[in-house]
């Protein structure tokens, strides 16, 4: 057990490696594997239509797992929202201990599950979004730098100054989101101030991410420069797999006239994207995937690749330390 961070002592897990909220893919099989195999797996909320569905998974997941498992809670801009409280009611209903939050406004969710005394770990893009997930009583911020699959926020601040950041302003333990896939990530990311690592796209490319196998070796086959960003016009920048969907997409974010978002939605449907998980092409729609795509080159078992991040991560910090003059005898 070489890691003991304010993540693994907190959350009671042996690897300080997180596994964050993923649509159509965070469900009970992937959270109990990265559970079982040491990390901190996490349970998508609205991947179930209602909050009883999402109840019913949670208990699904105690019986794969005896391990300490949190969910995602996201909170995106939609014409008809989800009623978040209820899922923070089944959260709580439930037992369980730590919860990722994302998304705008979520303060009053966060106050909801802080009064049931749950850890609270928001993920965001900024430092200034961080501060204001402190005084809402965040315990711990995940932060997402541009590398990120997913949501990259509109200012496009790379990890190597974002982590800075967050270690010289914030005041409370922070994890490193966006482009880990290995342990000589996890070593950097703890060299510059975090406590652990969050990762989406290194999951999604395990044996237990439960989407067609075509589009893990798609993943495999992918270089760092096959993600795009798209619906920047619309202040939503999200980061996905490049293919002729997104190439369609933003063919409409550069040229249409008006800017309604309703010409562009066909294109960037949540609906599409789940198909490609279910059918294996991933040309069918769009998809996430962060930069780290390029890192990603086996499609492992949970335990396999966290025993691994593991393991490189001591010996990259062990090895680095030889690289250091001994002080000098006085
Ligand atoms: C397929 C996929 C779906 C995702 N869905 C969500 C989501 O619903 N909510 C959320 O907070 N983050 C979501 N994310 C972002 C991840 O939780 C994580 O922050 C991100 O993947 C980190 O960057 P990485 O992909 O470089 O590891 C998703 C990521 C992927 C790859």
């Amino acid at each position: 057990m070489p890691f003991d961070t304010e993540l693994t002592r907190r959350l009671g897990i042996k690897i300080p490696v997180v596994q964050g909220g993923m649509m159509h893919v965070g469900t009970a099989d992937l959270a109990s594997a990265v559970s079982n195999a040491g990390g901190l797996g996490i349970i998508t909320a609205l991947i179930y239509p209602d909050p009883e569905a999402f109840r019913q998974e949670i208990r699904r997941c105690r019986t794969l797992t005896d391990k300490p498992f949190g969910a995602n809670l996201t909170l995106l801009p939609s014409m008809v929202p989800p009623n978040y409280s209820a899922y923070a009611q089944v959260i709580i209903d439930e037992g369980i201990k730590v919860v990722e939050t994302a998304g705008n406004s979520p303060g009053p969710v966060i106050a909801q599950l802080k009064a049931a005394g749950i850890i609270v770990l928001h993920k965001c893009t900024t430092i200034r979004h961080a501060k204001a997930a402190i005084k809402l009583g965040a315990d711990f911020l995940s932060i997402d730098g541009f590398e990120c699959g997913g949501h990259v926020g509109e200012h496009d601040i790379t990890n190597f100054i974002l982590l800075s950041r967050a270690r010289q302003e914030l005041n409370v333990p922070f994890i490193a989101s966006g482009g880990f896939a290995d342990g000589q990530g996890l070593a950097a990311a703890l060299c510059l101030g975090a406590c652990g690592v969050n990762m989406g796209t290194r999951f999604l490319c395990t044996v237990e991410a439960p989407i067609h196998h075509n589009i893990k070796e798609q993943i495999v086959k992918a270089q760092e420069t096959d993600t795009a960003l798209v619906l920047r016009r619309w202040k939503n920048t999200t980061r996905l797999y490049r293919n002729k969907v997104t190439e369609q997409a933003l063919k409409i974010e550069r040229e249409s006239k008006t800017g309604d978002f309703a010409e562009v939605a066909p294109y960037v449907s949540g609906k599409r994207g789940r198909e490609v998980f279910i059918n294996g092409d991933p040309e069918y729609g769009v998809w996430t995937a962060g930069q780290v795509i390029g890192l990603i080159h086996d499609i492992p078992t949970c335990k396999d690749l966290l025993t691994r991040v593991e393991k490189e991560a001591e010996e990259t910090l062990r090895a680095k330390l030889s690289l250091v003059a001994p002080a000098p005898k006085l």
